[in-house]
């Protein structure tokens, strides 16, 4: 397994209430399966998404990846997995707009290694269907589905095994939707890379080989 979460538990202050978000969620993913996460709105998609990609400690429960199990307290090796294994992408791209396509796009691994790759970001680029004609523009002249293949190409860069994707095309329109979580796949099978992608669009959880479905802080699941 490249990701076996046991009994998660996760919860949240607000106020004088205690919001209890994840509520013993165990999850298995194969190397090279590709997981949609389903949920209404607070279900704690995001929350669960931040532990499994080590942004975010849980409260209970034990995480293992690559067959590891993984120390939260360990704050320095937890950043350190996270930027050896795991590629991010977001809603709303978290690129930085002032810098053009290339550059962001080798940020990864200019951060990792001090040094540019522009070789392999072109070929991240085209890769993800970005005309790389545009790889010198600015990232605040690109449209939403450009932007969000700018971010998906960003997050292969370091060559991650694992890439999870937080409601990647929430803002995107139905085509462009289509468009990058088709890429997805198409990384998915070619790269054997595993994907964990949090929707709320049924038609692209169906490209997935599974869903899961977090409700009431536990997770059910079915075939695609
Ligand atoms: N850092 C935090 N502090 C307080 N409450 C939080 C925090 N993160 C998330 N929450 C709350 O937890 C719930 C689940 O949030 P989230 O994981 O973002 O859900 P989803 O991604 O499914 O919409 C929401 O009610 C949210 O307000
Ligand atoms: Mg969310």
């Amino acid at each position: 397994m490249i990701l076996d979460a046991l009994n998660i538990y996760k919860s949240f202050k607000s106020g004088n209430k205690t919001l209890h978000i994840l509520r013993g969620v165990n999850i298995s993913v194969k190397q090279g399966e590709m997981i949609a996460v389903m949920g209404v709105s607070g279900s704690g998609k995001s929350t669960l998404l931040h532990i499994l990609g080590l942004i975010n400690s849980p409260d209970e429960g034990e995480l293992y990846m690559l067959n590891e199990k993984i120390d939260f307290k360990n704050k320095s090796n937890l950043a350190k997995k996270r930027n050896e294994n795991i590629g991010f992408v977001f809603q709303f791209y978290s690129l930085i707009s002032e810098l053009s396509v290339l550059e962001n796009v080798m940020m990864p691994f200019m951060i990792k290694n001090s040094k540019n790759n522009r070789k392999r970001a072109k070929e991240l680029l085209d890769i993800v269907g970005f005309d790389s004609s545009m790889a010198e523009k600015m990232i605040f002249k690109l449209s939403g589905g450009e932007m969000q293949r700018v971010a998906l190409a960003r997050a292969l860069m370091n060559d991650p095994e694992i890439i999870i994707a937080d409601e990647p095309t929430a803002n995107l329109d139905k085509t462009s939707s289509i468009d990058i979580v088709s890429s997805m796949r198409n990384i998915n099978s070619s790269a054997k890379k595993t994907f964990i992608i949090a929707t709320h669009s049924r038609e692209i959880a169906d490209l997935c080989d599974r869903i899961l479905f977090l409700n009431g802080g536990i997770i059910s699941e079915e075939n695609s």
